[in-house]
């Protein structure tokens, strides 16, 4: 993998296929069950039902994350950063663009699934207002652990608003591009 300075500049762009061996490379670091290339390209091909990015440091990828979309309710399938860059506000950006498309995409609800020993994801989401919502026994059988359930209800409001825009002004420099 690419070294990347960890104050280089970050911005959040559309995951396009070429971004899927950056992406891939970090699934492998940092998730026991990776999804393989050819998974990520299914998703791809689904856009209407489907919102994935990636955090760029030029055209290197040092993160992604996506959501899937069923009517009102969406799903957060995956969030991940370079394990090199963590701790730079990197999760907390690709949070920000996901939440936002799901509001432009008139979602209510967002749902996730972690692992209940992960409580730096759950810090994520929670500062995202995700809250717990239940737990799925064994639902990482592989390593033999719980899933903590989290939803963040009515995105669509006011108070929802107020925290996107929080999170984002304790950023620097851009957000997001379309552009690469
Ligand atoms: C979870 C993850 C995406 C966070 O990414 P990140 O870029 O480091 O997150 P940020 O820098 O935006 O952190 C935002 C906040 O989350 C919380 N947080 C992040 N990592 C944390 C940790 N290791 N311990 C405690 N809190 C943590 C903190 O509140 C942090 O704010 P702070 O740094 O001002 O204290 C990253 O740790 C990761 O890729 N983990 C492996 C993959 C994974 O577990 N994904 C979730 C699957 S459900």
């Amino acid at each position: 993998m690419t070294a990347v300075a960890t104050d280089a500049p970050v911005v959040i762009a559309p995951m396009r296929r070429r971004h899927l061996r950056g992406v891939v490379e970090i699934e492998r670091q940092t998730n026991h069950r990776p999804w393989s290339h050819g998974l990520f390209a299914g998703e791809l091909r689904m856009p209407t039902s489907r919102i994935y990015v990636v955090a760029l440091v030029g055209s290197v990828v040092v993160g992604f994350g996506g959501v899937m979309l069923t009517t009102v309710e969406a799903h957060l399938t995956n969030v991940a950063v370079d394990p090199t860059q963590h701790r730079r506000g990197i999760g907390t950006r690709l949070m920000l663009v996901l939440m936002r498309g799901c509001i432009e995409r008139e979602v209510d609800d967002v749902t996730l699934e972690v692992r209940l020993g992960n409580h730096a994801a759950q810090e994520l989401y929670r500062r995202f207002g995700f809250a717990p919502g239940g737990i799925r026994p064994n639902y990482y059988a592989d390593i033999n652990e719980d899933a903590l359930i989290m939803w963040a209800h009515d995105l669509r409001n006011d108070t929802t608003a107020a925290r996107l825009a929080t999170l984002e002004s304790g950023l620097d420099g851009q957000l997001w591009t379309d552009g690469f």
